[in-house]
Protein backbone atom coordinates (compact mmCIF):
# COMPACT_ATOMS: atom_id res chain seq x y z
CA UNK A 1 0.00 0.00 0.00
CA UNK A 2 0.95 3.45 -1.18
CA UNK A 3 0.08 6.41 0.80
CA UNK A 4 0.35 9.62 -1.34
CA UNK A 5 1.44 12.94 -0.31
CA UNK A 6 0.53 16.83 -1.75
CA UNK A 7 3.07 18.94 -0.25
CA UNK A 8 2.05 22.87 -0.53
CA UNK A 9 5.23 24.42 0.08
CA UNK A 10 9.05 23.71 -0.85
CA UNK A 11 10.80 25.84 1.71
CA UNK A 12 13.30 25.23 4.94
CA UNK A 13 10.72 22.49 6.40
CA UNK A 14 9.65 21.44 3.20
CA UNK A 15 13.03 20.75 2.20
CA UNK A 16 14.14 19.05 5.38
CA UNK A 17 10.71 16.66 4.76
CA UNK A 18 11.45 15.96 1.49
CA UNK A 19 15.02 15.42 2.11
CA UNK A 20 14.09 12.84 5.36
CA UNK A 21 11.46 10.77 2.94
CA UNK A 22 14.01 10.46 -0.15
CA UNK A 23 16.18 8.73 2.39
CA UNK A 24 14.27 6.40 4.78
CA UNK A 25 17.27 3.62 5.06
CA UNK A 26 17.31 3.10 9.24
CA UNK A 27 14.26 5.09 9.56
CA UNK A 28 10.56 3.60 10.27
CA UNK A 29 9.91 1.21 7.24
CA UNK A 30 6.74 2.19 7.09
CA UNK A 31 8.00 5.42 5.63
CA UNK A 32 9.33 3.43 2.36
CA UNK A 33 5.28 3.39 1.57
CA UNK A 34 5.03 6.85 1.28
CA UNK A 35 5.07 8.50 -2.02
CA UNK A 36 5.90 12.58 -2.42
CA UNK A 37 3.41 12.44 -5.44
CA UNK A 38 2.91 16.76 -6.32
CA UNK A 39 4.49 19.36 -4.39
CA UNK A 40 3.26 22.83 -4.83
CA UNK A 41 5.98 25.94 -4.95
CA UNK A 42 5.59 29.36 -5.61
CA UNK A 43 7.78 29.46 -8.83
CA UNK A 44 9.35 26.47 -10.62
CA UNK A 45 12.68 28.65 -11.41
CA UNK A 46 14.00 28.79 -7.93
CA UNK A 47 17.18 26.63 -7.22
CA UNK A 48 16.22 23.57 -5.43
CA UNK A 49 18.48 21.77 -2.66
CA UNK A 50 16.11 18.74 -3.23
CA UNK A 51 15.46 16.32 -6.73
CA UNK A 52 12.21 16.70 -7.22
CA UNK A 53 10.62 14.87 -11.10
CA UNK A 54 9.29 17.75 -13.18
CA UNK A 55 5.65 16.24 -12.92
CA UNK A 56 5.86 16.24 -8.93
CA UNK A 57 6.54 20.15 -8.69
CA UNK A 58 3.71 22.56 -9.71
CA UNK A 59 3.22 25.96 -8.99
CA UNK A 60 -1.18 25.06 -9.33
CA UNK A 61 -1.75 24.69 -5.21
CA UNK A 62 -5.30 24.78 -5.86
CA UNK A 63 -5.03 21.14 -8.15
CA UNK A 64 -3.03 19.64 -5.23
CA UNK A 65 -5.75 19.63 -3.06
CA UNK A 66 -8.80 19.12 -5.36
CA UNK A 67 -6.20 16.25 -7.03
CA UNK A 68 -8.55 13.05 -5.66
CA UNK A 69 -5.31 10.67 -6.03
CA UNK A 70 -3.66 12.67 -2.75
CA UNK A 71 -4.49 11.12 0.49
CA UNK A 72 -2.51 13.54 2.90
CA UNK A 73 -2.10 17.15 2.27
CA UNK A 74 0.97 17.91 3.96
CA UNK A 75 0.87 22.09 4.72
CA UNK A 76 4.04 24.02 5.18
CA UNK A 77 3.42 27.35 3.49
CA UNK A 78 2.67 29.49 6.95
CA UNK A 79 1.17 32.19 7.28
CA UNK A 80 -3.12 32.49 6.99
CA UNK A 81 -3.75 32.32 3.50
CA UNK A 82 -3.96 30.47 1.18
CA UNK A 83 -3.19 28.31 3.43
CA UNK A 84 -6.15 27.95 5.40
CA UNK A 85 -8.20 28.13 2.51
CA UNK A 86 -6.18 25.44 1.05
CA UNK A 87 -6.31 23.56 4.21
CA UNK A 88 -10.26 24.08 4.18
CA UNK A 89 -10.46 22.42 0.66
CA UNK A 90 -8.80 19.70 0.98
CA UNK A 91 -10.35 18.72 4.11
CA UNK A 92 -13.87 19.20 2.57
CA UNK A 93 -12.07 17.26 -0.37
CA UNK A 94 -11.82 13.90 2.82
CA UNK A 95 -7.81 14.74 2.48
CA UNK A 96 -6.07 14.20 5.93
CA UNK A 97 -3.71 17.51 6.62
CA UNK A 98 -0.49 17.42 8.43
CA UNK A 99 0.48 21.36 9.29
CA UNK A 100 3.69 23.02 10.34
CA UNK A 101 1.43 26.26 10.76
CA UNK A 102 0.65 27.49 14.26
CA UNK A 103 -0.62 31.04 13.39
CA UNK A 104 -3.21 29.33 11.26
CA UNK A 105 -4.21 26.65 13.53
CA UNK A 106 -4.23 29.00 16.72
CA UNK A 107 -6.56 31.89 14.49
CA UNK A 108 -8.99 29.04 12.49
CA UNK A 109 -8.65 26.34 14.31
CA UNK A 110 -12.21 25.82 15.07
CA UNK A 111 -13.37 26.09 11.42
CA UNK A 112 -10.71 23.70 10.50
CA UNK A 113 -11.25 21.06 13.21
CA UNK A 114 -14.86 21.28 12.80
CA UNK A 115 -14.64 20.67 8.64
CA UNK A 116 -12.11 17.97 9.94
CA UNK A 117 -14.48 16.29 11.92
CA UNK A 118 -17.62 16.61 9.80
CA UNK A 119 -15.34 14.91 6.96
CA UNK A 120 -13.99 12.93 8.71
CA UNK A 121 -10.53 13.16 8.35
CA UNK A 122 -7.29 14.03 11.11
CA UNK A 123 -5.59 17.60 10.98
CA UNK A 124 -2.25 16.70 12.97
CA UNK A 125 -0.09 19.59 13.84
CA UNK A 126 3.32 18.43 16.02
CA UNK A 127 5.06 20.27 13.61
CA UNK A 128 3.42 23.65 14.86
CA UNK A 129 5.06 23.43 18.56
CA UNK A 130 8.46 22.81 19.34
CA UNK A 131 9.92 22.11 16.06
CA UNK A 132 11.38 18.43 16.39
CA UNK A 133 9.89 18.25 20.12
CA UNK A 134 7.27 15.66 20.33
CA UNK A 135 4.97 17.92 22.73
CA UNK A 136 1.41 17.80 20.56
CA UNK A 137 1.59 13.35 20.74
CA UNK A 138 1.99 13.53 23.99
CA UNK A 139 -0.40 16.08 25.32
CA UNK A 140 -2.71 14.34 23.58
CA UNK A 141 -2.11 11.02 24.30
CA UNK A 142 0.57 10.04 27.13
CA UNK A 143 -0.02 12.41 29.35
CA UNK A 144 -4.03 13.17 28.75
CA UNK A 145 -4.53 10.68 31.70
CA UNK A 146 -3.44 13.48 34.01
CA UNK A 147 -5.05 16.13 35.20
CA UNK A 148 -3.03 19.06 33.70
CA UNK A 149 -2.63 21.83 35.99
CA UNK A 150 -0.10 23.69 34.08
CA UNK A 151 1.93 23.71 30.45
CA UNK A 152 5.00 26.19 30.07
CA UNK A 153 7.55 26.97 28.32
CA UNK A 154 10.59 28.47 26.31
CA UNK A 155 8.51 27.74 22.50
CA UNK A 156 10.48 30.69 20.80
CA UNK A 157 14.47 29.96 19.58
CA UNK A 158 15.11 33.37 18.22
CA UNK A 159 14.27 35.28 21.75
CA UNK A 160 15.60 32.24 23.96
CA UNK A 161 19.41 33.25 21.85
CA UNK A 162 18.72 36.75 22.11
CA UNK A 163 17.81 36.38 25.89
CA UNK A 164 21.10 34.34 25.95
CA UNK A 165 23.66 36.12 24.21
CA UNK A 166 22.36 39.15 26.28
CA UNK A 167 23.02 37.09 29.16
CA UNK A 168 26.46 35.86 28.28
CA UNK A 169 27.90 38.93 26.62
CA UNK A 170 26.09 41.87 28.50
CA UNK A 171 24.94 43.39 25.50
CA UNK A 172 22.26 45.17 24.54
CA UNK A 173 19.03 43.84 22.42
CA UNK A 174 19.34 45.66 19.18
CA UNK A 175 22.83 44.99 19.21
CA UNK A 176 22.32 41.09 19.58
CA UNK A 177 19.24 41.71 17.58
CA UNK A 178 21.02 43.02 14.97
CA UNK A 179 23.74 40.46 14.98
CA UNK A 180 21.28 37.31 15.17
CA UNK A 181 19.31 38.91 11.95
CA UNK A 182 23.31 38.86 10.16
CA UNK A 183 23.95 35.72 11.00
CA UNK A 184 20.57 34.07 10.07
CA UNK A 185 19.14 33.14 13.70
CA UNK A 186 16.95 36.30 13.76
CA UNK A 187 14.34 37.10 10.46
CA UNK A 188 14.54 40.22 8.44
CA UNK A 189 11.20 41.19 10.19
CA UNK A 190 11.83 39.89 13.62
CA UNK A 191 8.00 41.33 15.27
CA UNK A 192 6.47 37.61 15.37
CA UNK A 193 9.34 36.55 17.56
CA UNK A 194 10.63 39.60 19.47
CA UNK A 195 7.26 40.75 20.08
CA UNK A 196 5.95 37.06 21.25
CA UNK A 197 3.22 36.62 19.05
CA UNK A 198 4.82 33.15 17.91
CA UNK A 199 5.11 32.12 20.71
CA UNK A 200 1.18 33.00 22.14
CA UNK A 201 0.72 31.18 19.06
CA UNK A 202 2.13 28.12 20.09
CA UNK A 203 0.96 28.54 23.84
CA UNK A 204 -2.83 28.69 22.32
CA UNK A 205 -2.48 25.87 21.03
CA UNK A 206 -0.66 23.87 23.88
CA UNK A 207 -3.10 25.45 26.64
CA UNK A 208 -5.98 24.25 24.32
CA UNK A 209 -4.84 20.32 23.94
CA UNK A 210 -3.48 20.51 27.75
CA UNK A 211 -7.14 22.14 29.28
CA UNK A 212 -8.99 20.46 26.86
CA UNK A 213 -11.22 23.25 25.19
CA UNK A 214 -11.09 25.74 22.66
CA UNK A 215 -8.30 29.12 23.04
CA UNK A 216 -9.76 32.54 21.67
CA UNK A 217 -6.33 33.64 20.44
CA UNK A 218 -6.69 37.32 20.78
CA UNK A 219 -7.41 36.68 24.52
CA UNK A 220 -3.91 35.49 25.32
CA UNK A 221 -1.51 38.24 26.90
CA UNK A 222 1.43 39.05 25.12
CA UNK A 223 4.68 41.17 25.99
CA UNK A 224 7.82 40.31 23.64
CA UNK A 225 11.29 40.77 24.55
CA UNK A 226 12.23 44.55 23.08
CA UNK A 227 12.05 45.82 26.74
CA UNK A 228 14.42 43.33 28.73
CA UNK A 229 17.52 45.27 29.56
CA UNK A 230 21.16 44.20 30.19
CA UNK A 231 20.51 45.93 33.46
CA UNK A 232 17.36 44.50 34.19
CA UNK A 233 19.49 41.37 33.08
CA UNK A 234 22.37 42.02 35.48
CA UNK A 235 20.49 42.82 38.55
CA UNK A 236 18.23 39.18 38.07
CA UNK A 237 21.63 37.46 37.98
CA UNK A 238 22.45 39.13 41.27
CA UNK A 239 19.19 38.03 42.55
CA UNK A 240 19.45 34.34 41.29
CA UNK A 241 17.26 34.48 38.24
CA UNK A 242 17.52 34.49 34.36
CA UNK A 243 15.18 36.03 32.23
CA UNK A 244 13.58 33.80 29.51
CA UNK A 245 10.51 34.62 27.70
CA UNK A 246 8.06 32.30 29.09
CA UNK A 247 4.73 30.78 27.31
CA UNK A 248 2.32 29.77 30.11
CA UNK A 249 -1.31 28.31 30.21
CA UNK A 250 -2.21 27.52 33.99
CA UNK A 251 -5.75 26.69 35.19
CA UNK A 252 -6.82 28.41 37.82
CA UNK A 253 -9.96 26.34 39.43
CA UNK A 254 -10.25 22.59 39.25
CA UNK A 255 -12.67 22.31 36.29
CA UNK A 256 -10.26 24.03 33.67
CA UNK A 257 -12.83 26.78 33.42
CA UNK A 258 -10.58 29.30 34.06
CA UNK A 259 -7.39 29.81 32.92
CA UNK A 260 -4.58 31.90 32.48
CA UNK A 261 -2.84 31.96 29.38
CA UNK A 262 0.18 34.07 28.66
CA UNK A 263 3.15 34.91 26.86
CA UNK A 264 6.00 37.98 28.75
CA UNK A 265 9.27 38.00 29.72
CA UNK A 266 9.66 36.42 33.26
CA UNK A 267 12.45 36.30 36.20
CA UNK A 268 12.77 32.39 36.55
CA UNK A 269 15.06 31.08 39.44
CA UNK A 270 18.57 29.45 38.61
CA UNK A 271 17.24 26.06 39.57
CA UNK A 272 14.04 26.08 37.91
CA UNK A 273 14.35 23.36 35.40
CA UNK A 274 13.35 26.15 32.29
CA UNK A 275 16.39 28.34 33.33
CA UNK A 276 19.06 25.63 32.11
CA UNK A 277 17.79 25.81 28.49
CA UNK A 278 19.65 28.07 26.44
CA UNK A 279 20.39 29.24 22.78
CA UNK A 280 17.98 28.42 19.97
CA UNK A 281 16.57 25.35 22.01
CA UNK A 282 12.96 24.78 23.21
CA UNK A 283 11.83 23.17 26.45
CA UNK A 284 8.40 22.55 27.54
CA UNK A 285 7.03 21.49 31.08
CA UNK A 286 4.29 19.95 32.23
CA UNK A 287 2.47 19.64 35.56
CA UNK A 288 0.00 17.28 35.86
CA UNK A 289 -1.32 15.11 38.82
CA UNK A 290 0.02 12.46 39.25
CA UNK A 291 2.67 12.33 37.00
CA UNK A 292 4.36 15.16 38.16
CA UNK A 293 6.70 17.51 36.05
CA UNK A 294 7.33 16.30 32.47
CA UNK A 295 10.06 18.51 30.53
CA UNK A 296 9.97 18.07 26.97
CA UNK A 297 13.63 19.70 25.61
CA UNK A 298 15.08 19.80 22.00
CA UNK A 299 15.49 21.65 18.77
CA UNK A 300 12.38 24.42 18.59
CA UNK A 301 13.12 25.23 14.63
CA UNK A 302 15.54 24.24 11.77
CA UNK A 303 14.80 21.81 8.45
CA UNK A 304 15.57 18.42 9.88
CA UNK A 305 13.75 18.61 12.99
CA UNK A 306 11.04 20.35 12.05
CA UNK A 307 10.59 17.65 9.15
CA UNK A 308 11.07 15.10 12.11
CA UNK A 309 7.82 16.06 13.32
CA UNK A 310 6.16 17.11 9.98
CA UNK A 311 6.98 12.79 8.86
CA UNK A 312 5.68 11.08 12.43
CA UNK A 313 2.24 12.93 11.86
CA UNK A 314 2.64 10.99 8.27
CA UNK A 315 3.64 7.63 9.88
CA UNK A 316 0.64 8.39 12.68
CA UNK A 317 -2.10 9.03 9.42
CA UNK A 318 -0.24 6.17 7.41
CA UNK A 319 -0.81 3.51 10.22
CA UNK A 320 -4.93 4.80 10.20
CA UNK A 321 -4.89 4.18 6.96
CA UNK A 322 -3.63 0.85 6.71
CA UNK A 323 -5.63 -0.48 9.98
CA UNK A 324 -8.20 -1.26 7.38
CA UNK A 325 -6.15 -3.65 4.73
CA UNK A 326 -3.63 -4.71 7.86
CA UNK A 327 -6.14 -5.48 10.29
CA UNK A 328 -3.64 -4.10 13.16
CA UNK A 329 -2.08 -0.68 14.28
CA UNK A 330 1.67 -1.10 12.34
CA UNK A 331 2.85 1.74 14.88
CA UNK A 332 1.01 -0.64 17.99
CA UNK A 333 2.31 -3.99 16.72
CA UNK A 334 5.72 -4.71 16.68
CA UNK A 335 6.69 -5.26 13.43
CA UNK A 336 10.57 -7.18 13.26
CA UNK A 337 11.62 -10.62 14.04
CA UNK A 338 15.19 -10.28 13.56
CA UNK A 339 17.90 -10.04 16.70
CA UNK A 340 20.31 -6.40 16.75
CA UNK A 341 23.45 -7.69 17.39
CA UNK A 342 24.85 -5.97 20.61
CA UNK A 343 28.57 -5.36 20.66
CA UNK A 344 30.27 -6.94 23.68
CA UNK A 345 31.04 -4.48 26.55
CA UNK A 346 34.84 -5.49 26.14
CA UNK A 347 34.90 -4.19 21.87
CA UNK A 348 32.66 -0.43 23.40
CA UNK A 349 35.13 2.65 23.09
CA UNK A 350 34.45 5.18 26.34
CA UNK A 351 36.77 7.30 28.54
CA UNK A 352 37.48 5.88 32.14
CA UNK A 353 38.22 7.39 35.45
CA UNK A 354 39.88 5.02 38.06
CA UNK A 355 41.08 5.53 41.37
CA UNK A 356 44.41 4.00 42.14
CA UNK A 357 45.61 3.11 46.25
CA UNK A 358 49.35 2.97 45.74
CA UNK A 359 52.54 2.52 48.16
CA UNK A 360 53.74 6.34 48.18
CA UNK A 361 57.38 5.26 45.99
CA UNK A 362 58.99 7.22 43.39
CA UNK A 363 58.19 5.05 39.68
CA UNK A 364 55.08 4.49 40.70
CA UNK A 365 53.27 6.98 38.30
CA UNK A 366 55.33 6.21 35.69
CA UNK A 367 54.87 2.49 35.80
CA UNK A 368 51.14 2.65 35.55
CA UNK A 369 51.54 4.92 32.94
CA UNK A 370 53.80 2.84 30.99
CA UNK A 371 51.80 -0.39 31.40
CA UNK A 372 48.74 1.67 30.04
CA UNK A 373 50.83 2.78 26.97
CA UNK A 374 51.71 -0.79 26.60
CA UNK A 375 47.96 -1.59 25.72
CA UNK A 376 47.34 1.28 23.68
CA UNK A 377 45.48 3.65 26.39
CA UNK A 378 46.32 7.03 25.89
CA UNK A 379 45.68 9.07 29.34
CA UNK A 380 44.26 12.60 29.76
CA UNK A 381 45.30 12.82 32.76
CA UNK A 382 47.52 11.11 35.80
CA UNK A 383 47.72 13.01 39.42
CA UNK A 384 48.32 12.72 42.63
CA UNK A 385 45.71 13.71 44.34
CA UNK A 386 46.90 13.11 48.20
CA UNK A 387 47.11 10.48 51.11
CA UNK A 388 44.23 7.61 52.46
CA UNK A 389 46.24 7.00 55.48
CA UNK A 390 49.86 5.62 54.35
CA UNK A 391 48.81 4.81 50.55
CA UNK A 392 49.01 7.85 48.07
CA UNK A 393 46.12 8.26 46.13
CA UNK A 394 46.08 8.46 42.05
CA UNK A 395 43.48 9.35 39.50
CA UNK A 396 43.45 8.86 35.98
CA UNK A 397 41.40 9.67 33.31
CA UNK A 398 41.60 8.01 29.80
CA UNK A 399 41.15 9.32 26.45
CA UNK A 400 38.72 6.94 24.42
CA UNK A 401 40.26 3.68 24.47
CA UNK A 402 38.76 0.02 23.68
CA UNK A 403 36.98 -1.60 27.07
CA UNK A 404 38.80 -4.87 26.59
CA UNK A 405 42.12 -2.99 26.26
CA UNK A 406 41.94 -1.00 29.14
CA UNK A 407 40.83 -4.00 31.88
CA UNK A 408 44.18 -5.87 30.51
CA UNK A 409 46.22 -3.05 31.30
CA UNK A 410 44.03 -2.52 34.61
CA UNK A 411 44.82 -6.11 35.46
CA UNK A 412 48.65 -5.99 35.35
CA UNK A 413 48.29 -2.75 37.25
CA UNK A 414 46.30 -4.64 39.79
CA UNK A 415 49.38 -7.40 40.24
CA UNK A 416 51.49 -5.04 40.84
CA UNK A 417 53.32 -5.12 44.34
CA UNK A 418 53.27 -1.24 44.28
CA UNK A 419 49.24 -1.38 44.02
CA UNK A 420 46.98 -1.08 47.22
CA UNK A 421 44.05 -1.39 45.14
CA UNK A 422 41.81 -0.04 42.95
CA UNK A 423 38.49 1.48 44.65
CA UNK A 424 36.91 2.97 41.76
CA UNK A 425 36.42 2.05 38.07
CA UNK A 426 33.75 4.57 36.75
CA UNK A 427 33.39 5.21 32.75
CA UNK A 428 33.19 8.56 31.72
CA UNK A 429 30.70 10.22 28.87
N1 LIG B 1 10.52 31.42 14.62
C1 LIG B 1 10.39 30.31 15.52
C2 LIG B 1 11.45 30.41 16.60
C3 LIG B 1 10.56 28.96 14.86
O1 LIG B 1 12.29 31.31 16.59
O2 LIG B 1 11.42 29.57 17.49
C4 LIG B 1 9.36 28.51 14.10
O3 LIG B 1 8.29 28.29 14.97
Amino acid sequence: MTIKLGILGLGTVGTGTVQLLQDVTGRNSLLKEVEIYRVGVRSLDKPRAVQLSDHILTTDLPAIVNDPEIDIVVELLGGLEPARTLILTAIKNGKHIVTANKAVISRFGAEIFDAANAAGVYVMLEAAVGGGIPVIQPLKQALSVNRINAVMGIVNGTTNYILTRMLHEGSDFNDVLADAQNLGYAEADPTADVDGLDAADKIAILASLGFNGRINREDVYCEGIRSVTKTDITYATKLGFVIKLLAIAKHLDDSNTQLSVRVHPTLVPESHPLASINGVYNAILVEGEPIGQVMLFGPGAGAGATASAVCADVLHLLAHLKINTAKTNPLLACRHQHYCKITPISEIVTRFYTRFLTKDQAGVIGKIGTCFGNYKVSLESIVQTGFEGEMAEIVVVTHDVREGNFRQALKEIAAMDTIHSIPSILRVL
